[in-house]
């Protein structure tokens, strides 16, 4: 960690991954998961958009009083009445931060707020000169800024940097980006801004073509220090970039990503479940990191691999996401030698005679049965060693 960059992680499953249909939490439910995200080590908590409804408000604020371990944002548009409400919710945090947004590209300057560019520069540096009139720590993000022009997108950039804004976001609001176009999206930033060193470069994926961590991680590697993400990816439609995956790549390849993070990644699995226990929305299974089926080995060749030698077919230890340990599933796919490790730790010594008939049947019930239980394992091993002894 020593040599590399600090990346800063800026949590938004209570604010962005609440917007995903059928994901909302109360307000006990959202204090629980930011207690939970300044224990797995996330720098800020989006906890979510003031002036949305009243029930938004007093979760902000709530948490905004009763959280300590992390900066506390809120969502703000660029109009006074969002931010002077964002900061009544905010004013207690132990580290606020008002995070301001207002859309920069053609398409939504055309359809959505019939502005022009004069006017989108004029309209954010006011929203970022109100907002740090309240507080010092202020965010805006140029929303759909992947779909903007690159040279406005460095005007707006520098105005706002000028104006006030210590981290500047780029969002990929509809999940259009490649993970080479976001690099140099903020490599332009690096290079043509010239305040751009007053800031920290933020990026905000979306994953509408499953390419948020990877658009997440090449804004990185060409600059970016903040990553904002979500807990099992959670998001508007197909989500944000999942906060386990970019944290996991960046841990598991130190020889390539020039960043780390705080994260206690013990605590990501756990996090998830939580996560997905109060929202509802199911991990499926083969989830990278934290899904049930991520150390889970059913094939008899990586089985044997495995029993020689876990970085065989492991390139994570489960427990450092915090899974108790491998899960070599016995299936129609396993070979003898899982067979015999389960046998084992059931507590049967087979000697190989015994092994080969047993490992006969238990395909025979692999091929009907989908799971099979230490239960299932034990019966056949009884009836063999009943059967042998007879
Ligand atoms: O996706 C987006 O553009 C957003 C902004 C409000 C940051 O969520
Ligand atoms: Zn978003």
């Amino acid at each position: 960690m020593t040599d590399k960059r600090k990346i800063t992680i800026f949590d938004t499953t209570l604010r962005d991954g609440e917007q995903s249909p059928g994901c909302s939490m109360n307000l006990e439910e959202k204090l629980q998961v930011a207690q939970a995200l300044v224990e797995l080590g996330v720098d800020v908590i989006e906890a979510g958009f003031p002036i949305a409804s009243p029930g938004d408000f007093e979760a902000v604020r709530q948490v905004a009083t009763k959280i300590k371990g992390a900066t506390i944002c809120g969502l703000a548009r660029s109009h006074n009445d969002d931010i002077d409400r964002a900061w009544e919710a905010l004013q207690h945090a132990e580290d606020p931060r008002i995070h301001v947004f207002l859309a920069t590209s053609a398409i939504h300057r055309e359809f959505k707020l019939n502005m022009s560019e004069d006017e989108i520069i004029g309209r954010a540096v006011e929203g970022v000169e109100r907002a740090k009139g309240y507080c010092s720590n202020v965010e805006f993000s140029p929303e759909d800024a992947a779909r903007t022009e690159v040279d406005f997108l460095c005007h707006v950039i520098e105005a706002v940097i000028h104006a006030g804004a210590t981290t500047v976001n780029i969002p990929d609001t509809v999940g259009y980006a490649t993970p080479e176009q976001m690099g140099a999206v903020i490599k332009s930033l690096v290079d043509r801004v010239p305040n751009i060193d007053k800031a920290v470069i933020s990026v905000h994926c979306h994953n509408d073509l499953g390419l948020a961590v990877a658009n997440s991680l090449s804004a990185v590697q060409n600059g970016a220090g903040q990553i904002e993400c979500t807990i099992n990816g959670l998001g508007e439609r197909a989500g944000n970039c999942a906060l386990e995956e970019v944290v996991m790549a960046m841990r598991t390849r130190p020889d390539y990503y020039t960043g780390d993070t705080n994260i206690n990644t013990e605590r990501l699995v756990p996090t998830s479940r939580l996560v997905s226990e109060i929202t509802g929305m199911h991990v499926q299974r083969n989830k990278a990191i934290v899904g049930r089926n991520a150390f889970a080995h059913e094939a008899g060749i990586h089985q044997d691999g495995m029993l020689k030698h876990r970085t065989t077919y492991e390139i994570m230890r489960p427990q450092d996401v915090g899974f108790a340990a491998t899960d070599l599933v016995l299936g129609k796919h396993s070979g003898r030698a899982a067979l015999a490790d389960r046998a084992k730790q059931l507590g049967y010594e087979l000697n190989p005679e015994q092994l080969k008939s047993v490992f006969k049947e238990f395909k025979k019930l692999a091929d009907q049965k989908k799971d099979i239980s230490n239960e299932d394992i034990a019966s056949l091993i009884d009836k063999e060693l009943v059967g042998s002894a007879g």
